[in-house]
């Protein structure tokens, strides 16, 4: 059979991302290029900025993935880019370049769901990953649990109702004083904590509920470091990073141990900048050990944003037929499974 390529875009937060993926699997060029150090000072991203950055950076970030994969755009069978959800601005400059290529080359065009992608992150990591299976998706806009029933078959079985537990992580962060993006920070802080030391809020809905809350931990959070400080007593960063995470580790994984049981699962996924948490990861293979299920994630680099996992997700609607017009728009709130 012959080989199917996908150029993938990614451009709904701050990274410019471009990459080519063989067959929805074989990674052959992956370019990301991350504004972290122009949204630093601010402490978080802004819209504004990331939007012009990814204008300036869109052409030559796609000229690097062709150019690593060493094709040229007429050796592309389509062009799958992210077009929800996301930031307006930003999502509209990769939609745009993808529809402009898509145009002037008569490539097919795959719009791709942001979520979907971060799931697909999977199937580059490991090969043999096939659907049905559970997938906590955990990034810096989003908390879902879904069951990937099929490849382009999705039903949501659980999602925040405020805060995503990456912005929990970037909050109390920036509380602390330590930096943005805060997750990778507090996950390297944790390690020397005691994750006992405070026993910070779980909040919990109704049985059988797989929502997620995470506003009030971050609170939390700021309310104790507040009171210490009145009462003039010492704390120590490591043991508010440690407890913070755990208290959002064990909510996760005990959500998504009972949608495991729900859907008789054998087979459980993490997704998302969050799924880079070391604790979380730990976690996960512990209970795959004593529930005899198989745990997946990707590594680091495919759970932050990448056009890899976006050109993976393309390539399954693609052989499903799935393909967009050149009336794609960006759509910042975008649903899930949406065709
Ligand atoms: O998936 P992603 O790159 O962007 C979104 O789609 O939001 O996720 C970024 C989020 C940020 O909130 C970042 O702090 C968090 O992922 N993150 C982590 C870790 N690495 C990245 N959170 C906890 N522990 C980590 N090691
Ligand atoms: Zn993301």
């Amino acid at each position: 059979m012959k080989d199917i390529i996908i150029l993938g875009i990614e451009t709904s937060c701050d990274e410019t991302s471009a990459s080519v993926v063989k067959n929805g699997r074989v990674v052959l060029s992956n370019v990301i290029s991350s504004q972290i150090d122009l949204h630093q000072k601010y402490g978080g991203v802004v819209p504004e900025i990331a939007s012009r950055k990814h204008v300036e950076l869109i052409i030559p970030v796609v000229d690097d993935a062709l150019k690593g994969a060493g094709i040229n755009l007429d050796q592309v069978d389509g062009i799958g880019v992210t077009y929800g959800p996301g930031l307006v601005g930003a999502l509209l400059v990769g939609v745009s370049a993808a529809k402009a290529l898509a145009f002037t080359m008569d490539k097919p065009l795959i719009g791709v769901h942001h979520i979907e992608g971060h799931i697909a992150a999977n199937y580059i990591e490991h090969i043999d990953l096939e659907p049905p299976f559970v997938c906590l998706i955990v990034s810096g806009g989003h908390s879902h649990i879904v069951y990937v029933e099929d490849y382009n078959k999705f039903e949501i079985l659980g999602k925040t109702r405020d805060d995503a537990a990456g912005e929990a992580f970037d909050k109390v962060a920036r509380t602390l004083g330590m930096g943005y993006p805060g997750g990778p920070l507090v996950d390297k802080a944790a390690k020397l904590g005691n994750p006992n030391k405070i026993n910070f809020p779980r909040v919990y809905f109704e049985k059988g509920n797989l929502d997620f809350s995470f506003s009030g931990i971050k609170t939390a959070v700021l309310n104790y470091i507040n009171i210490m400080d009145q009462k003039g007593e010492s704390y120590r960063i490591e043991d508010v990073c440690a407890s913070f995470q755990f208290a959002v580790v064990e909510v996760l994984i005990n959500n998504l141990m009972t949608a495991v049981k729900l859907k008789k699962c054998n087979k459980v996924a993490l997704a998302g900048g969050v799924a880079a948490n070391s604790c979380l990861r730990e976690a996960l293979t512990d209970n795959a050990q004593k529930n005899n299920f198989s745990a997946y994630y990707p590594k680091p680099l495919f759970c932050t944003d990448n056009a890899a996992m976006i050109a993976s997700s393309a390539y399954y609607q693609f052989i499903n037929g799935y393909n967009s017009d050149l009336y794609l728009n960006a759509i910042p709130s975008l649903k899930i499974g949406s065709r």
